[in-house]
């Protein structure tokens, strides 16, 4: 999500900026902008769309000055806007802020300040930041910081200036990234290493709880509550196309194992400690919900396959009836439409031409509209009657992955929402699908840290001609996905069957050797795959079980186990979609493709 630069030194600091903004252009971002501090005044320069927008605007009307700040924005509070994006200053122009995360208690913070005279000119969470600073400032900026930091929840990565303390920039970070680049007569601070690669191959990485004051000619390192700390200078010995990826050799990686966080993003700001959902975005009055006689659930592809597991969660919690639909296949059909018809649309571009059409011929026929996307301003989130963010940050390889996970969080939200508007289950079940979802994040870390059994089974099938996903209920559902992600970035053909409709058909295509992946973690149905993976070993197949944990048993029946942690059956499709990701990526690998930009796919598909 977007990126910082800040720089301190003798040189003109608006090129510098700029040249380390569009090293981080990769990360995706909706508007760029400024803060320069010359002669005590800070300017800012900041406009909505590409950075080209920005850097001619300076080329027209230069900025002085040898030290500032810049930013790319991913919008998640706010529309892509000149107004809204970053630098945000204080009310008297004094501080210039940028910020990469989401400030999870910016309400309330916002609600104090007005009250206390502070005014606002942007929708962003990010803007508090600048007025708390104002509030705090006694003469003495890092304490000024410490206060600051006190105060917010959330994830962060802050670079500041303030026109009464000239010779630094001060750096701050929680879980967004964010390093110190260790120049001659000058120093640099980024979101990633790239955006100064060109001046300095030393840098300091800064950990969660850590800031940085950073002058011409010195830096020093603390914890945010002021502890001074040292650290060891980190020689930059790779080139930038590896480090633009994060080291990761492909973005599909870095995407798969940035799930964590995106779904922590996403999850965390809204649930209460006491376990309560918070969706504050969306309008679904008590009234609204107990009327809702059918919702639609209408997307393609990835999205496609997260509603279908939307509709479990939905019904099983709300009792709402849920069609789910591809969006090129609803557009064209008769859907059954009326004001008691909620449309949920689920796109991660938010652009997406079917979706699109699918959402104008729904509100057409009446229905109210609720979008789940990862593009704040995207066409979908504009035109939709609610919009419900994925904050997974900006997905940039073709094959999704971030955006399908979160998007099912953000479905189980809704449905708990209904749920509790409803009446439908007990507060205590709720509290336990809550608690269940909190464990996610660090269940996907256990994970993404098991791939060597992983690339060992991508070893044992790379050259297959065929490969099979199967399961049933909600495994069936995760097996559509992985079959989607196999066959998109390794061109191998690939089908997911219902396990009990094998012998409807498919069993047919089962030969000595051929690949089936067996999904079994619903422990209601976990006899009937066994009897399933049975059926297809017994023609050859060679199986690859995905289980969760403690169900050895099944080392008796398939050729291989991949174990994911113990959760609650609804949820289990986080976990095990995970392992899928992986698998496809080291298949397509070892098959040499193109993994980020598959043969005759788009990342966002803008046209029908
Ligand atoms: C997923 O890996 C695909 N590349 C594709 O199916 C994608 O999910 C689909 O095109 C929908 O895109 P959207 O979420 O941006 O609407
Ligand atoms: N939450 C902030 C905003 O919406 C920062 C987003 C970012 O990381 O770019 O402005």
């Amino acid at each position: 999500m977007c990126g910082i630069i800040g720089y301190i030194g003798a040189k003109e600091a608006s090129q510098i900026l700029i040249d380390g903004l569009e090293k981080l252009e990769y990360r995706g971002y909706d508007s760029a902008g400024v803060a320069i501090l010359n002669e005590g005044k800070i300017e800012v320069r900041k406009f909505k769309g590409r950075l080209s927008v920005l850097e001619e605007n300076i080329k027209e009307k230069p900025v002085k000055g040898s030290m500032g700040i810049g930013h790319t924005r991913w919008a998640t509070h706010g529309e892509p806007s000149d107004v809204n994006s970053h630098p945000h200053k204080s009310n008297d122009n004094k501080i210039a802020v940028v910020h990469n995360g989401i400030i999870e208690n910016y309400m309330e913070i916002k609600e104090e300040l007005q009250k206390l005279g502070y005014s606002f000119i942007s929708e962003t969470d990010t803007e508090v930041i600048s007025h708390l600073l104002d509030h705090y400032y006694n003469g003495d900026i890092l304490d000024t910081v410490k206060k600051v930091i006190n105060k917010i929840d959330g994830a962060y990565a802050l670079g500041i200036i303030h026109a009464d303390n000239p010779d630094m920039l001060i750096a701050v970070k929680k879980d967004s990234p964010l390093i110190v680049g260790i120049g001659e007569d000058e120093n640099f601070i980024a979101s990633d290493i790239p955006a100064v690669l060109k001046y300095t191959r030393k840098v300091y990485i800064l950990e969660s709880g850590e800031m940085a004051i950073v002058k011409k000619d010195s830096i020093s390192l603390m914890k945010t509550d002021g502890t001074p700390i040292t650290k060891d200078i980190y020689d930059v010995t790779w080139d930038i196309e590896a480090a633009e990826k994060g080291g990761y050799e492909h973005f599909m990686l870095k995407e798969i194992y940035e799930q964590p966080k995106a779904i922590k993003d996403t999850l965390l700001p809204r649930v209460s400690n006491n376990g309560e959902v918070k969706l504050d975005s969306i309008n679904l009055s008590k009234e609204y919900i107990k009327g809702t006689k059918r919702i639609y659930i209408v997307a393609c592809g990835t999205a496609y396959h997260a509603g279908l597991l939307g509709k479990d969660m939905i019904e099983k919690y709300a009792k709402i009836p849920v069609i789910v639909d591809v969006a090129s296949e609803f557009r064209y059909s008769e859907p059954f439409i009326d004001q008691n018809t909620l449309v949920i649309v689920v796109s991660q571009s938010g652009e997406t031409a079917d979706t699109l059409a699918a959402l104008r011929l729904s509100k057409e026929k009446g229905a109210r509209v609720l979008a789940i996307t990862n593009v704040v301003g995207s066409s979908i989130s504009r035109e939709s009657d609610d919009v419900l963010y994925t904050w997974a940050g900006p997905e940039i390889a073709v094959a999704s992955t971030k955006a399908y996970t979160t998007q099912i969080v953000a479905l189980a939200l809704v449905a708990l929402e209904m749920a509790k508007k409803k009446n439908s289950i007990t507060d205590e079940e709720i509290n336990m699908i809550i608690k269940s979802l909190k464990k996610l994040p660090s269940r996907l870390e256990e994970v993404l840290s098991n791939v060597e059994s992983i690339k060992d089974t991508a070893e044992r099938i790379y050259s297959s001609q065929s490969i099979f996903y199967i399961g049933r209920g909600i495994d069936y559902d995760v097996s559509r996905e992985g079959s989607l992600k196999l066959k998109e970035i390794s061109y191998i053909h690939s089908e997911a069957i219902a396990a009990g409709e094998l012998k409807h058909g498919t069993l047919a295509l089962i030969e000595e050797g051929t690949p089936v992946i067996a999904l079994v973690t619903q422990d209601k149905l976990y006899d009937k795959m066994l009897s399933n993976i049975k059926e297809v070993k017994a023609r050859g197949a060679y199986v690859v079980a995905i289980a969760k944990e403690g169900n050895i048993e099944i080392e008796k029946s398939a050729d291989r186990v991949i174990f994911i942690p113990k959760t609650i059956d609804e949820v289990s499709s986080v976990l095990s979609i995970v392992p899928l990701q992986l698998l496809s990526y080291y298949v397509a690998y070892k098959r040499g493709c193109d993994i980020d930009k598959p043969k005759n796919l788009a990342k966002s598909v803008t046209v029908e």
